[in-house]
């Protein structure tokens, strides 16, 4: 398959080792109860078919937003990872909800945290961005162009939520996360093998219209709608089933690893049922692939981070250990990137 794909073809440099995570939910919930007052639809209903009991909301009049959520997340990234905002050298913060498109969210997270000069922008690749972004600050610091990474992934989905289409709003939730990566001396340390892929044809199935010419031929929204995600959910759920398979068999193979060499499978918390298909396929226990979409939904850019955190913070991913992230999404997007973290 074409596009970006990475395996060292000579002993690296330079290493790269996760210094440290963060993550950050707010406290608003939205749980099945209150979709069952908000459109015609069922806890049975959601839990069966996505595996959601809750997912969590952001407060716009309280202020929180993307940068409040990720200059949060990267506060306790940095000090999970013992170090001062001023040691970063670049900021990467992948999202389709940044505040604005000028400036970059990442400038103004960059800015509250007091990393003052660090290279900061703003990435879109969807619920693949996160893992788009660890691949790209990864390969600045083993070319030596920098030294210390920031890479967040975001999303307030609310913000962009028709809580009228009861096939699309059950989905999705607020979320973001941050990751540390560092230039280290052992150079068995990084990524052994990575990919980056899009293929735009399939955008239609997953869209954010902000005007009228955004949308596809022959297809009306209200004016009061623009705004809003559009998705073709059974169209994504195949793609993101057969795609889920194949990218874990691509970066495997480029790898010469089997999956039972992974020590956890950190994965974009689409659908639970999609993991569940996943893990069948390649027989991996259930302690090595962690769910979360159980209590915060599908938060796009912000799911990959958040389960990177938790599962950092509970002691299961520890320093050595062989990680594989995975995630897929809007664009069509697909990405994954092999570590040994
Ligand atoms: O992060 C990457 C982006 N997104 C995804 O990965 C999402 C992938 N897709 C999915 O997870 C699933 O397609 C959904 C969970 C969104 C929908 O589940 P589905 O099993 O694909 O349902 P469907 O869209 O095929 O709809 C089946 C039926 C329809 O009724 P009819 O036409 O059969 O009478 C829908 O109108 O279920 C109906 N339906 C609902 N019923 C109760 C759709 N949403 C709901 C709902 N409650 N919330």
């Amino acid at each position: 398959m074409s596009g970006v794909t990475a395996q060292p073809r000579q002993a690296p440099r330079i290493g790269v080792r996760l210094a440290g995570t963060g993550h950050c939910v707010p406290d608003g919930k939205i749980t099945n109860a209150d979709f069952e007052k908000l459109v015609e639809t069922s806890d049975e209903w959601i839990v069966q078919r996505t595996g959601i009991h809750e997912r969590r909301k952001c407060d716009m009049d309280k202020g929180e937003s993307a940068r409040t959520l990720c200059t949060k997340a990267l506060k306790r990234a940095l000090d999970d990872a013992r170090m001062e905002a001023s040691e970063l050298d670049f900021i990467i913060l992948g999202s389709v909800t940044g505040e604005m498109s000028c400036p970059a969210t990442a400038c103004r997270v960059g800015a509250d945290v007091g990393a003052v000069g660090a290279g900061a922008l703003d990435i879109i690749a969807a619920c693949s961005s996160f893992v788009y972004g660890l691949n790209m600050a990864h390969d600045m610091i083993r070319s030596g162009a920098i030294r210390t990474a920031a890479v967040l992934g975001c999303d307030i989905m609310s913000e962009v939520m028709d809580y009228t289409d009861r096939g699309v709003s059950i989905l999705f939730g607020d979320a973001a996360g941050a990751a540390i990566i560092k230039a280290t001396d052992d150079t068995t340390r990084g990524i052994i093998a990575s990919s980056l892929h899009a293929d735009g044809s399939g955008w239609k199935d997953l869209y954010l219209p902000r005007r009228k010419r955004d949308l596809p031929e022959g297809v009306e929204v209200p004016p009061e709608k623009l705004g809003y995600l559009q998705m073709n959910g059974r169209e994504v759920y195949k793609f993101a089933v057969t795609t889920f398979g194949r990218l874990i068999e691509e970066t495997l193979e480029k790898a010469g690893i089997q999956a039972s060499d992974v020590d956890q499978f950190v994965c974009h918390q689409s659908n639970a049922r999609i993991l569940e298909s996943a893990r069948t396929k390649f027989g991996i226990p259930e302690s090595k692939l962690h769910v979360n979409i159980d209590r915060y939904g599908n938060c796009s850019g912000g799911s990959v981070p958040v389960v990177l955190d938790e599962l950092r913070k509970s002691g299961k991913c520890q320093e050595g250990e062989i990680v594989l992230f995975v995630a897929f999404g809007g664009g069509l997007t697909w990405a994954s990137s092999l570590w040994r973290i």
